[in-house]
């Protein structure tokens, strides 16, 4: 299953991110619910970052705040020299359900088509190259005239990142986004995720529960708090790249990485915790 993957370029494309002293209110300040509090982290260019956390401890609502969908009610997020105030243009947000990020009534090929077709001023026949290129990339270019519906979830879920890549983002944020498939369609869409990090170089940011996971993709994983959520330590995983399903999670770094996480995230709320090394 392990997938061939080119050495791993320093150069990048991506933008780094800076979350400074993020805060969100739900409702009425002083009477609202604080979802998250003093949040502070540093993304580096081109890193793959994980953000792990309990649940409803803020990864979404922090995440939403680091794409411009929704306002801090205190801090700023800055992409590169940039306060992010909306949507940044070269930043993209892949969803959970890849149901409801494909449009049903286009094609396949036609849903890749519009992450781009609005910002490229390419012709016809270039713009089918393209999206040829972005679906062979995930295996899916006998699949251009399909609707999504007549694929299966781990498919659908490819021609959800194909878009989003097709877009080049610069930053590419995902929540969760592999939580709906089976254990064996998310191995093989998390080689296919390095796999394209690793020839395009964009900034990424995870939000996931899945331990495993973080630790397999990412150079440092952010642990938050119980909400409201902060960061409490940034991990770094330490192991080699390329990374190989079976080899990688096998590596004795890899365990402790991951023992650690989970002894934190299983922990009950006020109990103190050994620091993460
Ligand atoms: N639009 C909203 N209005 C009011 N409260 C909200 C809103 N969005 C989130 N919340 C609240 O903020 C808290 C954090 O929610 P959020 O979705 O960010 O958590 P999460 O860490 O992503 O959870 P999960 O791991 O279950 O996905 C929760 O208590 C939730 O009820
Ligand atoms: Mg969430």
């Amino acid at each position: 299953m392990d997938r061939v993957v080119a050495p791993l370029s320093s150069v990048t494309n991506g933008e780094s991110l800076s979350l400074q002293g993020i805060t969100k209110v739900f409702g009425a300040q002083g009477s609202g619910l604080v979802a998250v509090q003093s949040a502070e982290l540093e993304v580096k260019a081109g890193e793959f970052l994980s953000i792990v956390g309990p649940s409803g401890c803020g990864k979404s609502t922090l995440l939403q705040i680091v794409a411009g969908l929704m306002a801090p009610t205190e801090g700023a997020v800055f992409m590169g020299d940039k306060n992010v105030t909306g949507e940044p243009a070269h930043m993209v947000y892949l969803f959970q359900q890849y149901a409801k990020s494909l449009l049903p009534w286009m094609t396949v090929e036609d849903n890749v088509k519009f992450s781009f077709n609005h910002r490229m001023n390419l012709s016809a026949a270039a713009t089918r190259e393209r999206c040829r290129e972005f679906l062979e990339m995930v295996g899916l270019g006998d699949f251009a005239r399909h609707y999504p519906w007549q694929l299966s979830g781990g498919m659908q879920q490819r021609v959800a990142i194909a878009r989003a890549l097709a877009a080049e983002p610069s930053v590419l944020l995902l929540d969760e986004p592999f939580s709906s498939v089976d254990a064996l369609t998310r191995l093989d869409l998390h080689a296919l995720i390095l796999e394209l990090w690793t020839r395009k170089r964009f900034t990424a940011v995870l939000v996931t529960h899945d331990v495993d996971e973080a630790v397999f993709l990412s150079d440092r994983i952010a642990i938050l708090s119980h909400r409201p959520g902060h960061i409490v330590e940034v991990v770094e995983t330490g192991l080699p790249r390329p990374r190989k399903i079976v080899e990688t999670h096998s590596d004795p770094r890899f365990i402790s990485v991951r023992q650690q996480l989970l002894s934190y995230l299983l922990k009950k709320p006020g109990t103190p915790s050994a620091p993460i090394h």
